[in-house]
């Protein structure tokens, strides 16, 4: 019989209670090291008193109104992402597929604006994740999400990460956009040189295309700087961000320039929950602490520890291990042994970690994170490779 709850997730069994900071207590009282974060989204840790006070503050005021009115929280939000950002403006949704969703729209709506109404085609790359709405499974790279779901959105043509010759060759008259993730999260952590992602920037002025980047598992600090994208040196024209941003609060955002989004007027685009006060309370919470001064500092010198440590791994088990990749606290460990292997044996041991594509296994704790915290967790991943080992 069909459990109540849809089985679309293979679920460990456990129960989690409680989060305090880089740990989970489970419902027998067992702690764990998180170093999942629920899939890179408790960016500032469990129960963060900031965010635990500004959504009890925000609780007893006004949790939702609708945007047919003024939103303060969401004018605040959006100045403050304007600000640091290339964007002019910021579309509020409550997830990365709705984000990615938002964009794929604009981008079609702003060749329609300038006479291109054929120009509807997105470029997007083998072994991307978009999301699991029907646009988005045909725009992303994994075969798997679209069995039997088909017909697909016919409107993606898709190449190899990283090469831009491909890419060139796939651009044709109806193409309206290059979609892609600065690092690939759920395909593998795979990550491309800045000149590819700058010679994009060039392809896209070339063809009139507009440039894309999915920052849903990127964005928000998760690589060291606010965007990933910002390690490129170029500026894109529209941006998707979730993950991150709500701090466990489901909330996604769609940055953009004045130019790409010049043509979504009142009318055009919209969701009920998005940007409601309660979202804006918990994402403007996540802010205050992932601006304050030296945040991004310490996610680097945490990240360049982890991915130390993760090295020296890979040296001392090499029949299980074999290569550390990824920018910042999102690092992926490419496993010889079968990665699932790995993240139960952690798991029994009490460390969350999550897969990807490729065999490889997440380590994407909160940005909060502490060096005790990540010589902890490395001692448990070095003991499961020990056992592992042939
Ligand atoms: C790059 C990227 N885009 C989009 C999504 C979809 O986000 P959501 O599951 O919130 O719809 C994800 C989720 O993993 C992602 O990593």
């Amino acid at each position: 019989m069909i459990s109540a709850v849809m089985p679309t997730y293979g679920r460990t069994d456990v129960v989690f209670e409680r989060g305090e900071g880089t740990y989970l207590f489970d419902t027998d009282g067992k702690r764990y090291l998180d170093f999942g974060t629920g899939i890179a989204v408790v960016s500032i840790g469990h129960a963060h008193p900031h965010l635990v006070e500004a959504l009890k503050d925000q609780a007893e005021k006004l949790w939702h109104c609708s945007n047919l009115y003024r939103i303060a929280g969401q004018e605040k939000l959006a100045q403050r992402l304007v600000d640091i950002s290339f964007a002019d403006t910021v579309f509020f949704c409550n997830s990365g597929a709705e984000a990615v969703e938002a964009g794929l729209k604009m981008v079609r709506k702003y060749q329609s604006s300038i006479g291109n109404s054929g120009k509807y085609r997105v470029i997007t790359c083998e072994q991307s994740f978009h999301g699991r709405t029907l646009a988005t499974i045909s725009a992303g790279g994994n075969d798997k999400h679209r069995e039997g779901f088909g017909p697909m959105v016919d409107a993606f043509d898709r190449v190899a990460f990283g090469n831009l010759n491909e890419l060139r060759d796939a651009i044709t008259d109806e193409t309206a956009a290059i979609l892609v993730e600065p690092i690939q999260g759920e395909g593998g952590i795979h990550p491309a040189e800045p000149e590819y992602f700058q010679r994009l920037r060039e392809t896209a002025d070339e063809f009139g295309l507009a440039l894309f980047f999915d920052e849903v598992q990127t964005g928000v600090g998760r690589t060291g700087k606010f965007f990933a994208h910002e390690w490129t040196g170029i500026t894109p024209d529209v941006v998707s961000i979730a993950k991150g941003l709500g701090g466990g609060f489901p909330v996604g955002a769609c940055l953009a320039t004045e130019k790409l989004a010049a043509a979504l007027g009142p009318g055009t685009h919209g969701s009920t929950f998005g940007g409601n006060p309660l979202a804006m309370a918990a994402a403007n919470a996540v802010l205050d602490v992932v601006l304050e001064d030296g945040f991004l500092d310490h996610v680097i010198e945490m990240g360049n520890l982890l991915r130390g440590e993760l090295q020296k791994l890979v040296e001392r088990h090499p029949a299980v291990l074999e290569q550390v990749r990824g920018g910042g606290l999102l690092l992926g460990l490419k496993a010889k042994a079968p990665n699932m292997d790995i993240v139960n044996a952690l798991i029994a041991k009490g460390l969350l970690t999550v897969p990807a594509g490729d065999n490889v296994i997440r380590f994407i704790p909160p940005l909060t994170v502490s060096a005790g915290e990540i010589a902890d967790a490395v001692a448990l991943v070095d003991e499961v490779c020990g056992d592992l080992a042939p």
